[in-house]
């Protein structure tokens, strides 16, 4: 959704533009090539092969400033302070992870090579997911495969990965996607591999990804300029929700008044829908990658 994700950000050639989810950089260059000499691009992401493997691209475009933090999004407006800049024009948040780190196998996202259950996207620290597998309690497993991964055979896993670690440590990918497909009773008439969900629970608990959303929108909101654009692109259900209640509070809606007229009410400050509803992938997208059967992409103009 490249061009959706450009119109929501309505880009102002001399604007001060931050991508949250620098990824592969393809937002990032599309962005870039809108500005011009006055602009600017901040550029996160956390994973720092991420800013090393576009690093020297974004910033080899002449004349345009290009500042790439190696962070969570979580941490953006102080990262800002940091750099000296009080507002922006604009912010894009591509949710989730990038197709490099699924394919890259020792990163340990994906079950389709084996490799050491790591998942984490920053690597510098932290439990991986093999922690997580290996010494979370059973009642604590079932919650992240049934609230993230929303498999309703979630207490099933659970009791298979703890059975499964009397035996010792589960160290990879391809075993542990055996143990949640053997507690699901196989492949058998399915269209996913029937480990995907607990793999996506454990990633998106992994690197606590639905408290840095929150952080980020919060700490953001008042630092975009009047008529300056927020845009997120969620992969999740959960994520989705969240952004649309965060954005919801700030959209003024109208309350009669005892007394007559009416009152505006809504959190500071105002915005407004750039679209009614979000925007979901194209048939021509969804055929290109599946992936984007569950993306929504939602934005909000600042200021009404
Ligand atoms: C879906 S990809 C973004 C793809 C990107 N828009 C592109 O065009 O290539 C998501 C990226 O965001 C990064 N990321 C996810 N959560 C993050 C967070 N809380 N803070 C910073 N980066 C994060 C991941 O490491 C990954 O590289």
């Amino acid at each position: 959704m490249l061009n959706e994700c450009l119109e929501a950000l309505n880009i102002d050639s001399s604007g001060i533009y931050v991508d949250g989810t620098l990824g592969n950089g393809g937002h990032a260059g599309k962005i870039l090539e809108q500005l011009g000499e006055g602009g600017m691009l901040v550029g996160f992401d956390r994973d720092i092969d991420a800013i090393q493997r576009v690093g020297e691209r974004l910033r080899s475009g002449a004349g345009k400033r290009v500042e790439l933090v190696h962070d969570n999004y979580a941490n953006m407006a102080a990262q800002l302070d940091r750099l000296g800049i009080e507002k922006v024009n604009g912010i894009l948040l591509d949710l989730g992870v990038s197709s490099f780190q699924l394919d890259e196998a020792e990163r340990g996202f994906s079950f389709q090579q084996d490799a050491p259950i790591d998942m984490r996207m920053d690597r510098s620290g932290g439990p991986t997911a093999a922690d997580l597998v290996n010494e979370a309690g059973e009642q604590e497993l079932a919650d992240i495969i049934f609230r993230y991964g929303e498999d309703r055979m979630s207490r099933r896993i659970a009791r298979a990965i703890v059975e499964a670690r009397a035996n010792g440590r589960i160290e990879t990918t391809l075993e542990l996607a055996g143990i949640v497909e053997r507690a699901k009773g196989g492949r058998k008439g399915r269209k996913t591999h029937p480990a995907t969900q607990t793999f996506q629970a454990l990633r998106m608990a992994v690197n606590d990804e639905l408290a840095g959303i929150e952080q980020v929108l919060e700490g953001m909101i008042g630092r975009v300029v009047e008529g300056g654009r927020i845009a997120v692109l969620t992969f999740h259900s959960l994520e989705d929700r969240l952004v649309k209640q965060f954005f919801s509070r700030h959209v003024p809606r109208e309350e009669s008044l005892h007394q007559g007229g009416v009152r505006r009410i809504y959190q500071e400050p105002p915005v407004e829908w750039v679209w009614k509803k979000p925007k979901t992938a194209t048939e021509e997208e969804l055929a290109e990658n599946p992936r984007s059967r569950s993306a929504k992409l939602r934005a909000v103009r600042v200021g009404v």
